[in-house]
């Protein structure tokens, strides 16, 4: 089997942290969730990977190079704009052959890994299998009306009145008959080419689609709360470990993990919580669910539930900071001259709540 990770797009409900950043490269726990997404499919025992990149192609070529950290082979497929999940499978067909593949979009973090429904699929006669899990809002995502011996129905896009509370998951698995789907549907509302609309002509064709329900917990890193909620779950599964120097006045409890090169020191780690590479934090505390990436300093500030991204500075903040997602090379510090006002270089859409 190959994989297929979808990593175009815009990601304009990350805004402003994916201006000028793939949304796919924000990390979760200090790992982005692209690069999670490539472990998961080689953890399946699938080496032969295409990703498919879009504006952003330049920055995740930099950061995943040709795979061969992970024992991968990577192929890359320009996508001219993002004209839909299906378009992606069509300008892939090259790199895809005649294989069965995964495709597994390049936002989405799942507990527990793959490895289980690639080996069902790939030792089935199957010709498509989808991945559905009960969530709160449907109306946000494809949703799947199964019938009393949980065959799919039908399957619909975002739909405004949802049939049920089955969410398709960002896994999909092929095998050759998609590239009839995707050539024979038309565009959706958004102009789009929908992959839940190819599925649907597969199943109207008579072709075998199953769903597969997961039961663990998954999460679409669309918008920063959903970054945050990722955040929290995949802290909580870490397996705690110091690389790094923390000092004698520190207090480091629960489950931590502390990068080669990072120093605390005369500080409080809570965990769940990571601390990057090469990242100073000097009389802070920084509470529960917080990931700080590579080479940051944190001084005489309190941050909690939050992921602060690398090259960033936080120093002397009298509040603690809270929920927050804050971008790379950001400086959030006290001004010690007069006038004291705030002063601040904020991207578009930045969102600052003041006491
Ligand atoms: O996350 C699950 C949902 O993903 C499913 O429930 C929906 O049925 C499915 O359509 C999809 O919905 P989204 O609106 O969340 O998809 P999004 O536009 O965020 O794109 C998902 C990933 O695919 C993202 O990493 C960007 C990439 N992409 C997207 C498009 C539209 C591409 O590579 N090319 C594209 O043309």
């Amino acid at each position: 089997m190959k994989g297929l990770i979808l990593s175009g797009g815009k990601g304009s409900r990350l805004y402003p942290i994916t201006y000028t950043n793939a949304k796919q490269l924000v990390p979760v726990a200090n790992k982005p969730v692209l690069f999670r997404v490539i472990e998961a499919i080689r953890d399946a025992g699938i080496t032969d990977i295409g990703v498919v990149i879009g504006d952003t192609g330049p920055q995740i070529r930099e950061a995943v190079g040709d795979g061969s950290r992970w024992g991968v082979q990577i192929t890359y497929i320009q996508q001219e704009a993002p004209l839909g999940l299906a378009h992606a499978v069509k300008i892939s067909r090259d790199f895809l052959g005649d294989e069965r593949f995964v495709m597994f979009l390049g936002d989405n973090v799942i507990e527990g890994g793959i490895s289980p429904l690639i080996r069902q699929f790939a030792d089935s006669d199957w010709n498509c299998q989808i991945v559905l899990t009960e969530v709160d809002e449907p109306q946000h995502y494809g949703v799947a009306e199964l019938d009393e011996e949980g065959r799919i129905v039908r399957l619909e896009e975002k739909p405004r009145q949802p049939r049920s509370n089955l969410a398709l998951v960002g896994i999909y698995m092929f095998d050759h008959h998609v590239f009839e789907a995707v050539e024979a549907i038309q565009p959706s509302w958004r102009g789009e080419l929908e992959i839940t609309d190819a599925i649907q002509w597969l199943i109207d064709a008579g072709y075998r689609v199953y769903p597969y329900i997961h039961r663990g917990w998954w999460i679409d890193t669309g918008k920063p709360i959903d970054m945050l909620e990722a955040n929290n779950r995949v802290l909580e599964e870490l397996t705690p470990h110091i690389e790094g120097v923390v000092s004698p006045d520190s207090e480091v409890k629960g489950r931590v993990i502390i990068e080669k090169g990072a120093e605390i020191i005369d500080s409080v780690i809570r965990g769940p919580a990571i601390i990057g590479e090469e990242t100073k934090v000097v009389n802070a505390y920084i509470g529960p669910y917080t990931s700080i990436y590579h080479h940051c300093h944190i001084e005489r500030c309190e941050i909690e539930h939050c992921i602060v991204l690398e090259h960033s500075r936080i120093v002397d903040v009298p509040h603690r900071i809270e929920d927050s997602l804050i971008g790379r090379n950001v400086e959030i510090t006290r001004s010690r001259v007069k006038p004291r006002a705030y002063k601040m270089t904020l991207g578009d859409n930045s969102k600052v709540g003041l006491l």
